[in-house]
């Protein structure tokens, strides 16, 4: 048992079944660094408040400062036969300092420590994502610039609704992504409290700082209640909820390109580097990494739900149920970095079939509401219009017209209202200029929305 943190009390060797279930370093190694940074800030605390003396706790942090560097350097080995991160940090410090590093643990336990590893992850995974969403914003922004002119049809319940700039549709992903960005920033406060100093759960005996400690590890509060310190895991829930949120996004992103690459639609080409192709048919060029990114969304909302699962019926403080939260933080960043990351390489590379946006804003029934703006702007109640502007896309149905190819005539006998600036209307571009209210998708605005947007994200 000497190999263990805790074997003084047992006189049988563990089973080896038993060894297998309950070790996680095959998981929480990932934790490693963040080990040893809370390890070092600890010991110099312990130095400070005279707890150790200060010769044997400045020999723990330069043991363990190497140990970080050959972390640092790709030197450090997993020890599988490690019950977890924090045998395996204790055991590599005790091999270069020798006993002395058995005082690392002074006034220190594994529950108040794996919650300070944890949110020492949290707090460096919420800056890598929040890079990461300004990237992706940025390409965003880039190929809605890049193709600032291109009117489509905007859609509501899939089916045609208005004419809408290209642009101010991607803006919308943009304006969701800052929303995601915000709810990390916001989530990194949770983060942000220092467990350390809690002990097992009621604290400790000995005069340790907490405050110092917090201090060293950039942590502007500390916990208040040592109890709630070892059982809490609500930052990473609260982590995990905002990456569904973002999940979603992505998926709804994807679900949306997904549909515009298809022939039917046909607005986006990829690049072949971000496309895949079938094993059985030769002419198929698949957009494999979007449905991807659209299935993804199910995985982390599926560990946000695994992980509220375990949590709910825990009594009061630590349990070991609570090992099972680094895999469902760790999946659920490392899902969401990886699919920021190519999705923002796939808009980098895609090409808008601006030919296909032409064709598809065609039909003249797509500006059926700017006629019906149009008999408003003549005094007529909005009510009537639509009636008057719905009769005349019924007649150009039945007789296989366009609403222009109706002609005026046949306009003025639905109403005398109609004159002749009706025609000029029913014109796609001339729809999305004619709008003026605020954050609509007039031109103009849209332009002011992507140089706002280019100067912030700069
Ligand atoms: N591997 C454990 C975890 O991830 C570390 C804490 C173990 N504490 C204990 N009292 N067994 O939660």
């Amino acid at each position: 048992m000497k190999h263990k943190l805790w074997g003084g009390r047992f006189t049988k060797r563990t089973d080896p079944l038993v060894e297998r279930f309950t070790s996680s370093i095959g998981v929480d190694h990932r934790l490693a660094r963040y080990d040893v940074i809370g390890s070092i800030a600890h010991a110099k605390m312990l130095g400070r408040c005279r707890i150790i003396p200060s010769a044997e706790s400045r020999r723990m942090v330069r043991g363990l400062e190497r140990l970080l560097a050959a972390m640092r350097q790709g030197r450090w080995k997993v020890n599988p036969s490690a019950e977890d991160i924090h045998t395996q940090v204790q055991q590599g410090l005790e091999r270069l300092i020798g006993p002395v590093a058995r005082k690392l643990q002074t006034a220190r336990s594994r529950n108040d420590q794996v919650s300070l590893d944890l949110r020492l992850y949290c707090r460096d995974a919420v800056a890598d994502l929040s890079r990461e969403i300004r990237a992706l914003q940025h390409a965003l922004v880039q190929l809605a610039s890049r193709y600032r002119s291109v009117v489509i049809p905007g859609y509501t319940h899939l089916q045609r609704a208005q004419p809408i700039l290209l642009a101010h549709h991607l803006l919308a992903y943009v304006e969701m992504l800052e929303r995601d960005s915000r709810r990390l920033a916001d989530a990194k406060a949770r983060i942000n409290v220092l467990p350390l100093g809690a002990g097992a759960l009621a604290g400790t005996s000995l005069p340790i700082d907490r405050r110092y400690v917090a201090r060293l590890l950039g942590f502007p509060a500390v916990a208040d209640n040592s109890m709630d310190a070892v059982s809490d895991r609500d930052f990473a829930l609260e982590l995990i909820g905002v990456l569904a949120g973002l999940g979603i996004h992505l998926s709804r992103f994807a679900e949306d390109a997904i549909l515009w690459t298809s022939e039917e639609f046909g607005l986006l080409a990829l690049d072949d580097a971000f496309a895949t192709g079938s094993s059985l048919m030769p002419q198929k060029k698949n957009p494999d990494v979007l449905e991807l990114i659209r299935g993804q969304a199910g995985v982390i909302i599926g560990h946000l739900t695994g992980f509220l699962t375990v949590m709910k019926g825990l009594p009061m403080s630590y349990n070991r149920d609570l090992q099972w939260d680094k895999r469902f933080v760790f999946e659920s960043v490392d899902a969401s970095r990886q699919a920021l990351a190519v999705l923002a390489g796939l808009l980098r590379r895609v090409r808008v079939r601006t030919e296909r946006a032409e064709a598809l804003v065609a039909s003249d029934a797509l500006c059926a509401t700017d006629l019906a703006e149009h008999l408003v702007g003549r005094g007529m109640a909005f009510r009537d219009a639509h009636e008057v502007v719905g009769r005349a896309v019924a007649l150009a149905q039945r007789q296989g017209k366009s609403l222009r190819q109706l002609g005026l005539p046949a306009l003025r006998r639905l109403s005398s209202r109609f004159d002749a600036g009706a025609l000029k209307v029913l014109d796609p571009r001339r729809s999305v200029a004619r709008k003026r209210s605020l954050g609509s998708t007039n031109p103009a605005q849209v332009a002011r929305a992507l140089a706002r947007w280019r100067a912030r994200l700069r």
